[in-house]
């Protein structure tokens, strides 16, 4: 099933997700609703947050590591079908561990369509979390995972990545988005 996706600047995008206390039944439907939601939107991850779900719940599938970002952009742009290989990830309850280094990438979200914009993030992460079945697991990951994985989280605290841009960035976006309602 396809959820619908909360846009910004909807309030709700700013709820903090709670943790999940078992993985039942209802947690794996979710999870298999994201993930339909997320390839359905051409999207590389998507947090519950977006989906009005306010459990610490993220899917994710980024392309191998060495993927071409502006490349992905550009698919998403003409809608064109993501790398048919899929590489589904489902995060339950995360957290980040260790972190160190730093690289500067284009993110988007699906909750600010057509909108990309440069931020700063650590590109060396561990992270802890259980998988779609409840199993505890740790990932090492980096660059554009990494990059991922920390926007993904964001999400989960109710940040999303325009909240990194300057004022004056935050304002043009804004305009931007009344001029298109
Ligand atoms: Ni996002």
């Amino acid at each position: 099933m396809i959820l619908p996706i909360l846009k910004f600047p909807d309030k709700r995008l700013r709820t903090k997700a709670v943790a999940v206390e078992t993985v039942d039944s209802a947690v794996k439907k979710l999870v298999k609703n994201m993930f339909e939601t997320m390839y359905a939107q051409k999207g590389i991850g998507l947090a519950a947050t977006q989906v009005d779900k306010h459990l610490q719940i993220v899917v994710m599938d980024v392309p191998d590591s060495g993927a071409d970002y502006r490349l992905l952009k550009d698919q998403i742009r003409k809608n064109k079908k993501p790398p048919e290989e899929k590489h589904p990830l489902c995060f339950i309850n995360p957290k980040i561990i260790k972190k160190s280094g730093s690289e500067v990438h284009a993110e988007g979200c699906l909750s600010v369509p057509d909108y990309y914009a440069d931020v700063e993030r650590f590109n060396h992460i561990t992270v802890t979390a259980l998988d779609k079945n409840g199993k505890k697991f740790t990932l090492e990951a980096r660059n554009l995972l990494a990059i991922c994985i920390q926007h993904e989280l964001d999400h989960l605290m109710g940040i999303l990545f325009v909240d990194y841009l300057s004022k004056l960035k935050q304002q043009r976006l804004r305009d931007k988005l009344k001029k298109t309602k």
